[in-house]
């Protein structure tokens, strides 16, 4: 049977899942009753999450968690996270107890600025399109008016065009860069539309100005878009206390707390020595931020390659974060990327994401920035804080154990069993399903 199909988007969605199931599935039947399971009963609702994107079939769970307690800029906030990954919301809850008590969260936006790219080629010199620049310049901003309006009025707009000569590493390259306030709004539609339109002024303005000769008409624009590298639209944040103030944790530990806090600096300085322990440093700073991202509509894939080149901007790839210990005082601090909004886009058409800003008190981008950032360094902290201690493993196997425990439908009193016998047993698929059959027998 052939596994190829026309027109696979113009089949209705039980046509799709009809054709799926016959032409994929183990058995078509099943899977066809389980996919449309996997939709909202309001048929209004699941248009709308049907629209977000194309040949959408079913919808896909993922859990929708809570980590309270966590003080930001003097405010306590119960924060959203969507993630599958276990432990990454206890640990991000644990650590913004710990903080709650130490004056929490601090967090300043660096700015806001948000850039494009225009890039084209053209056959002259750099001295001479710098001349022409000057002129071009004014026309483009005028050209993008009417899409800029409203922006404008809101207190945004294009705040730069830079002209960017690659001449010398790729003949004829260059490239206009702008720059954009987007107030609350992420701001991608509007970036890229203004963008496009500068792609049509600059072929016009080549065709038709008279300051210029025939061999220098002959531009030709390559591409526009957003740059997801938003280095001047980011996040400083840190948590400070004093080294005492580690005592009970470290005790916890058989450490004194001075010993907690210098393993604690030394790992992130690791982190920002060696690059394979900086990605997994950062990994565990964007388990945290990504999940706030995605609870509240934003786009994760964006934040996070722009905070991956961020972390590589003097050559090598680091830990974004860095720990620093003088006069018996800790501080933990990290400056990130954050391209986030708060209108617009899936803010506005996500029901749970419009709940998630409802919870967070419909933050201003600037404010959900602060919070992304200081999810991210908890994260962090939790992290370094469990792998020079206790290790990871610890956290994670009891969530495992729940999730085999769930899978192998363990009731209630298994559960309670389970646990406890797992406490100080290796925690694993067959382990866990032995015990269970032994509990099963013998009752
Ligand atoms: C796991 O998802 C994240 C960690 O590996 C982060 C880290 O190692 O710092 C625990």
């Amino acid at each position: 049977m052939t596994k190829s199909i026309n027109g696979f988007s113009k089949l209705s969605k039980a046509e799709k899942l009809e054709w799926l199931g016959e032409t994929y599935a183990d058995n078509a039947a099943d899977f066809v009753q389980e996919m449309k399971s996997w939709q909202y009963a309001d048929n209004s609702m699941q248009r709308v999450i049907d629209g977000f994107t194309e040949n959408a079939v079913a919808n896909f769970a993922l859990p929708y968690s809570i980590a309270p307690n966590f003080l930001i800029n003097g405010q306590v906030y119960a924060v959203p996270m969507v993630i599958e990954e276990s432990s990454v919301v206890a640990a991000a809850s644990s650590a913004a107890k710990f903080w709650l008590d130490r004056g929490g969260f601090h967090a300043e936006v660096i700015d806001t600025v948000k850039l494009g790219q225009v890039h084209f080629r053209w056959p002259g010199n750099p001295e001479r399109l710098r001349e022409i620049f000057q002129n071009l310049k004014p026309v483009l901003i005028e050209s993008a008016e009417d899409l800029v309006a409203n922006m404008k009025s809101r207190g945004g707009g294009i705040t730069g065009i830079e002209l960017i000569d690659f001449a010398d590493v790729e003949p004829g390259y260059y490239q206009l860069r702008v720059s954009f306030q987007t107030c609350d709004s992420m701001g991608a539609n509007f970036i890229n539309s203004v963008l496009e339109r500068f792609d049509q002024t600059l072929e016009a303005f080549f065709t038709d100005f008279e300051g210029i000769n025939d061999e220098e008409r002959d531009v030709e624009v390559i591409m526009s878009i957003l740059s997801n590298y938003t280095p001047e639209c980011a996040v400083r944040v840190w948590a400070e206390c004093p080294i005492s103030s580690f005592r009970e944790l470290a005790i916890k530990q058989g450490m004194e707390a001075e010993m907690l806090a210098e393993r604690f600096a030394m790992a992130v300085r690791i982190a920002q020595i060696d690059t394979y322990r900086a990605t997994t440093h950062n990994k565990g700073i964007y388990n945290g931020i990504d999940a706030v991202v995605l609870a509240t509509g934003n786009d994760f894939r964006a934040i996070e390659a722009g905070g991956h080149t961020f972390a590589s901007r003097d050559g090598q790839y680091r830990s974004l974060s860095s720990c620093h210990i003088s006069d018996g005082n800790f501080t933990f601090e990290m400056t990130v990327p954050l391209a986030m909004g708060t209108v617009g886009g899936l803010t506005a058409l996500h029901p749970l994401a419009k709940r998630s800003l409802e919870l967070l008190g419909h933050p201003s981008a600037r404010e959900l920035m602060c919070i992304a950032a200081s999810v991210g360094l908890a994260q962090n902290f939790a992290a370094v804080r469990s792998l020079i201690t206790t290790g990871i493993q610890k956290g994670h196997m009891k969530m495992h154990l729940t999730n085999i425990l769930n899978h192998l439908e363990a009731t209630e009193e298994e559960m309670t069993s389970a646990l406890s016998h797992f406490e100080h047993q290796t925690v694993s698929f067959s382990a866990v399903r032995g015990y269970l059959e032994g509990l099963r027998e013998t009752h």
